[in-house]
């Protein structure tokens, strides 16, 4: 099979979109823009792919890496000229050169590799993907021959009205082959209306040379997007939305409210996990089976076992176990291990710990820096003391040990296994195993006070 090299023109501003960032590096379902294309690029089989940068260059390359080669386009001069820039990447290169926008982040790989295969089925020295549009204002027309054969693309700023009102348009992706579309581009000009150097050209260029040129259509019309607004870029969002929702319920997963369900396609979900509303996975957030996850949780960069129940959480960066059930209104900070069958109740916060197995959090507590063994009960408002101010210490609560309420524990310290602290110490020395730590002033009652008190 010949080879195929994609191109992608990522070069423009995106003045519309009012931003210091260059707009190819705008999220959409949680990946820049440019990812999204580069990823239908390799899906539609692209042997390599070369990004032809300009605003922010380094910014862009920067995130492109060495997933894609770079051609710079130092002054943006127009889509024709964008191109002209790979000339040297591509100077002993007989393959075909798909060319493709950056700022299309909803493309199908899979359409993208269709589109290949029919132009390369054709015979054509250059195809078009097109596209019948209800209202075709702002993109280029595609202009045919009375045997339907394309001869040109005429932009909306340069057509008359009878070219206006063609239904057709140029969705901006080519397959073009790669000698004739360098040859093509060294005859363009720049006599338009935007004193640009117009891609478009190149197609009646090649017709001119007596070459067959093809138009395919495609039906997807909300796959050829190209996002040039912030307006157009929550519509996408929009739709990548339901994509990875769809995606997700064929794959056995319930969600309850799509339209208050917010998912990035980077999501990992197992079968019969149920998300209730106002949930967002984000990152690289993997949760297993037979979860219930929300309402109102957060995760980000969170990995969940199966048959564990999270409610009015926000964790990131941490790991829970299976069987564990958590909130509601608790804050996994990064660098957490819940180990299975934990229970964590309302109000509790935990950072930079290993909860054990069977333990439980059940309310009020701050947990950070410690290690807790297993079933070990923490009662409610137990706070571990980590920071004097300069460092941070950690807390060791060993196997079965019973925490009593409202304690503190000042760390470094170690609470042996299967002691008992209790209610309301403040610890300061390691509690050795099996014993009672109690660490408060007795209480002494002062033989009708209060009484007296109220009658003087
Ligand atoms: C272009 C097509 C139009 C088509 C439409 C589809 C031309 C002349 N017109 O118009 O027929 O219907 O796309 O969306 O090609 N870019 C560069 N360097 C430049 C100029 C642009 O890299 O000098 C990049 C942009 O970053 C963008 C892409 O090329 O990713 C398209 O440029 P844009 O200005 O948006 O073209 P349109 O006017 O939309
Ligand atoms: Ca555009």
């Amino acid at each position: 099979m010949s080879k195929m090299v994609a191109v992608i023109l990522a070069a423009g501003k995106g003045t519309r979109m009012r931003s210091k960032l260059p707009k190819v590096l705008h999220k959409v379902g949680g990946k820049p823009m440019l990812e999204h294309v580069m990823t239908a690029a390799e899906t539609a089989g692209a042997d390599k792919s070369i990004v032809v940068v300009g605003f922010e260059s380094e910014q862009v390359a920067e995130f492109i890496g060495t997933r894609a080669q770079i051609a710079v386009q130092a002054e943006q001069l127009g889509t024709g000229h964008a191109v002209m820039q790979t000339a040297d990447l591509l100077k002993d290169f007989s393959g075909t050169v798909m060319i493709i926008c950056g700022d299309t982040p909803l493309l199908d790989g899979c359409e993208l590799k269709k589109f290949y295969l029919e132009h390369q089925a054709s015979g054509a020295a250059a195809t078009v993907l097109t596209a019948i549009m209800d209202n075709p204002a702002g993109y280029g027309r595609i202009l045919r021959d009375a045997e339907d054969h394309v001869i040109g693309i005429v932009e909306e700023k340069d057509a008359n009205p009878v070219q206006k009102a063609i239904c057709e348009i140029n969705t901006g992706i080519y397959c073009i082959e790669a000698p004739l579309l360098f040859e093509a581009l060294a005859g363009l000009t720049c006599d338009n209306a935007q004193g640009e150097y117009y891609l478009t050209d190149v197609l009646s260029k090649i017709n001119e040379m007596g070459k067959f040129v093809g138009g395919v259509s495609t039906a997807d019309s909300d796959m050829i997007m190209g996002i040039n607004s912030r307006r157009q870029l929550a519509e996408a969002e929009a739709i990548m939305r339901q994509r990875i929702i769809d995606k997700l319920m064929d794959q056995g997963v319930t969600i309850m409210d799509p339209a208050s369900t917010f998912i990035e396609g980077t999501v990992e979900i197992g079968q019969d996990t149920i998300i209730y509303p106002f949930t967002w996975l984000e990152g690289s957030t993997k949760i297993g089976a037979d979860n219930i996850i929300g309402p109102n949780v957060r995760l980000t960069n969170v990995v969940v076992g199966n048959s564990t129940n999270l409610q009015f959480v926000y964790g990131h960066d941490c790991i829970v176990g299976s069987g564990v059930t958590v909130g509601p209104y608790v804050h996994l900070r990064p660098d957490t291990v819940i180990s299975d069958e934990v229970k964590i109740g309302n109000f509790v916060e935990v950072k930079n710990s290993n909860i054990g197995r069977g333990s439980k959090l059940p309310h009020l507590s701050y947990i950070g820096d410690s290690d807790i063994g297993e079933r070990v009960n923490m009662g409610c408002g137990t706070i571990t003391v980590n920071y004097d101010g300069k460092k941070k210490h950690r807390t060791v609560v060993e196997d079965d040990a019973f925490v009593g309420c409202n304690s503190n524990l000042v760390a470094p310290v170690t609470v042996g296994a299967g002691s008992y602290i209790g209610a309301g110490s403040t610890v300061t020395k390691d509690v050795p195993p099996d014993d009672l730590g109690v660490a408060r002033a007795r209480q002494t009652n002062i033989k009708g006070w209060a009484a007296k008190y109220r009658n003087r």
